[in-house]
C-alpha cells in the first residue's frame, strides 16, 4: 500500500510517500481502507519531536514511522473479537495511540470507532475526532456551559476552536471567539457573538470576565487568566507552552481553594459515544465541521505547512500568506469521498 512515511524527527520534507506492507489487523482491531484523514496539531509536534512529550515512546526516533490519528474509511477485515463493526462498515475516529492515518489502509481497535452517517461525506467525519471531542469535553463536560454564560475561546479559528464556538452557541452562551486578524470576519460567520483580533489586543488585560476561558492556545500566566475570571469562573487549558502547564499544576489548586477559580488542564478522553452526539448534532444543523483545504495523500507535507503555528507557516505570516481556518483534510481515495 502507499503510505506518508518518517524515520527521523524533522521538518516536513522528511515525510515520504512510498510503498510499505498493509498493516495485519490483531483479533481486537479492524483493519479499514482509509478515504480519508485530518491533520492535527499533534501530527506536527509528533513530526517535529517537539515539545519533549511529543517524544513519548520515541525519544531518539519516532515511535510510529506513519502519522495520522483522525481518520475515515470502510471496514475490510474485523479481528474475532470485534463485535460493533463488520466488513463494509463505514467508520471514523482518532487513533492518536498507534496512529498510521496517513495511508491507504490503517488498523484501529474498536474502541476508537464509531459508525459513519450515511448523511455524512468521509471528509466530514473525518475533520470531527479529535477536534470536536476536545471542544464537547470543553464546553460541555468540563466546563458545564450553562445558558447566557460568557464564554472566551482563545484560539477560535482553528481545528477544536471552530467546534467550540458552535457548540457553546448550542449551549446558549455569549461567545468571544480570540483569533488573528484575517479569521475575525469567519469567527462571525460561525455565531461568536464578540471576536478579539490576538495580535491588537490582550483578552486578560481590558477589564473583561468570563464564566468560562477554554484556551488551546495558552502562553500567558496564571495570574492573567484569574484576571479574567468572574468569580467561580472556569479556565480550561487544553494546549499550549510547558511553562503555562507547570504554572497551572503548582498554582492551580491554591487559586481554586483561596480564589474560588477553578484553573485546570483539560486531558481529553477520546470517546466514540461523543463522534455520535457531535454527528446527531451536525443532522440537527447546530454544529458543521469546517474544512479550509483538502490535501491527496501525496502532499502531507503541504498540509502540515498550512497548519497555523507550523513554523513554515510563521515564516509565511510576515509574507501575507493565510493559514488554515478550521481543518485540513487528506483526501486518501480520490475516486470515493462519499
Ligand atoms: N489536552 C489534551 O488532552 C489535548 C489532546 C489533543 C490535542 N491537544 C492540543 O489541543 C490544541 C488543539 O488546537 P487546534 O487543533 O485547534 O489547533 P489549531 O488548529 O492550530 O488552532 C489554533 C488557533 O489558535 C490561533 N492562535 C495562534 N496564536 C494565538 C494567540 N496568541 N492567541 C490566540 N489565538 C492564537 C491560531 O491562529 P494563527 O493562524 O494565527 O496561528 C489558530 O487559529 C493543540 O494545542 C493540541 O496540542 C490537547
Amino acid at each position: 500500500m502507499k503510505a506518508v512515511v518518517y524515520t527521523a524527527y524533522g521538518p516536513p520534507d522528511v515525510l515520504q510517500l512510498k510503498e510499505v506492507a498493509k498493516p495485519t489487523p490483531t483479533d481486537d482491531e479492524v483493519l479499514i481502507k482509509v478515504q480519508a484523514a485530518s491533520v492535527n496539531r499533534s501530527d506536527w509536534e509528533i513530526l517535529r519531536g517537539k515539545p519533549l512529550y511529543a517524544r513519548i515512546g520515541g525519544l531518539l526516533k519516532p515511535r510510529h514511522q506513519i502519522l495520522g490519528s483522525d481518520i475515515a474509511g470502510r471496514v475490510e477485515i474485523a479481528g474475532r473479537n470485534i463485535r460493533r463493526f463488520q466488513p463494509g462498515d463505514e467508520v471514523f475516529g482518532d487513533i492518536l495511540g498507534s496512529m498510521g492515518g496517513f495511508a491507504e489502509y490503517v488498523c484501529a481497535p474498536e474502541n476508537a470507532l464509531a459508525l459513519k452517517p450515511a448523511s455524512m461525506t468521509f471528509e466530514e467525519v473525518a475533520a470531527i475526532p479529535q477536534a470536536a471531542v476536545i471542544a464537547l469535553q470543553g464546553i460541555r463536560d468540563k466546563g458545564q456551559v450553562q445558558p447566557g454564560q460568557k464564554v472566551l475561546i482563545n484560539g477560535a479559528g482553528g481545528g477544536a476552536g471552530t467546534f467550540a464556538v458552535q457548540l457553546a452557541k448550542c449551549y446558549g452562551a455569549e461567545v468571544t471567539g480570540v483569533d488573528n486578524t484575517g479569521k475575525l470576519d469567519f469567527l462571525r460567520s460561525l455565531g461568536a457573538d464578540h471576536v478579539l483580533d490576538y495580535t491588537q489586543e490582550d483578552f486578560t488585560k481590558n477589564g473583561n470576565q468570563y464564566d468560562l476561558i477554554l484556551d488551546l492556545i495558552a502562553h500567558r500566566s496564571v495570574f492573567a487568566y484569574k484576571r479574567a475570571l468572574r468569580p467561580n469562573g472556569r479556565y480550561l487549558m487544553v494546549g499550549g507552552s510547558v511553562a503555562t502547564i507547570f504554572q497551572i499544576l503548582l498554582l492551580g489548586p491554591w487559586m481554586r481553594r483561596t480564589a474560588g477559580k477553578n484553573i485546570r488542564l483539560l486531558a481529553v478522553q477520546p470517546n466514540p459515544k461523543e463522534l455520535v452526539f457531535i454527528t446527531e448534532l451536525y443532522e440537527a444543523g447546530k454544529v458543521v465541521p469546517v474544512i479550509d483545504r483538502r490535501y491527496p495523500l501525496s502532499e502531507v507535507a503541504e498540509a502540515l505547512r498550512y497548519l497555523p503555528l507550523s513554523e513554515v507557516a510563521e515564516a509565511l505570516r510576515y509574507l501575507g500568506e493565510g493559514r488554515a481556518k478550521g481543518k485540513v483534510v487528506i483526501t486518501v481515495d480520490q475516486n470515493n469521498h462519499t
